[in-house]
């Protein structure tokens, strides 16, 4: 197969790999609560009532995890979480969404980037219980939605990543920065980019993989 061909069909089975995984964890995450786990002791309890109950029993010296709904990627979520726990976290651990990164944990990185009501946001550093009533995108819902493909078709095409942990934040920076603005400039896609950080130093790809899905994509792909 001649190298171009090849590199083709990689594009292809790669883009089409990360929308079917991505669907299928959105998918995955149940609307309402079954079984509600003691995040201090692991124990599992078949309501919130006995949750709490538990909580004055055997954990009285802590506070009880409250149960939210969060809308993510176009879905309505029932979550257990414990008000401290940020966005990034809950998505990690409770709607087992992988894509936003914990990397600094400090609103540093860009690597935990999510989309919230339009705007980028730092899930490292927003708690789950102020997103109750938002609008939340993260990297899945944008792998899965076909719209993007040409995104991650260019992504793929430039290799805009060595390890791959800081893409899905570029990603869905990328994203929104699109929705805003879907002609920008080189500089545009720079100042957009620029809180987030590649610490394999792929930077100039992010420009050119963007600056070529941005016709395709404002063309309807
Ligand atoms: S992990 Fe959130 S900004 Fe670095
Ligand atoms: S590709 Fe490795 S941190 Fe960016």
């Amino acid at each position: 197969m001649a190298n171009e061909e090849r590199s083709r069909t990689d594009v292809a089975l790669s883009h089409e790999a990360a929308q079917v995984k991505s669907a299928e964890a959105i998918r995955a995450i149940p609307s309402v609560l079954t079984e509600f786990r003691c995040p201090t002791c692991g124990k599992v309890f078949g309501s919130y009532a006995n949750l709490q109950y538990h909580y004055a029993d055997e954990h009285p010296e802590f506070v009880v995890p409250e149960t939210i709904v969060l809308h993510i990627n176009g879905k309505d979520c029932e979550v257990l979480v414990e008000p401290h726990w940020t966005l990034q976290r809950t998505l990690q651990f409770r709607l087992d969404l992988t894509g936003a990164k914990h990397m600094c944990g400090k609103g540093a990185c860009g690597s935990c980037t999510v989309i919230i009501d339009g705007r980028a946001v730092l899930s490292c550093i927003t708690l789950a219980v102020e997103c109750v009533g938002k609008s939340i995108t993260t990297i899945e819902g944008i792998a899965a939605n076909p719209k993007w493909k040409p995104l991650v078709d260019a992504y793929c095409k430039w290799d805009a990543m060595q390890c791959g942990y800081c893409t899905p934040g570029f990603l869905v920076t990328a994203k929104a920065l699109l929705d805003k603005n879907p002609d920008p400039s080189e500089d545009e896609i720079r100042e957009a980019l620029s809180g987030n950080i590649c610490i394999c130093g792929t930077y100039p790809r992010h420009t050119t993989a963007i600056l070529e899905a941005a016709p395709q994509i404002a063309a309807g792909g």
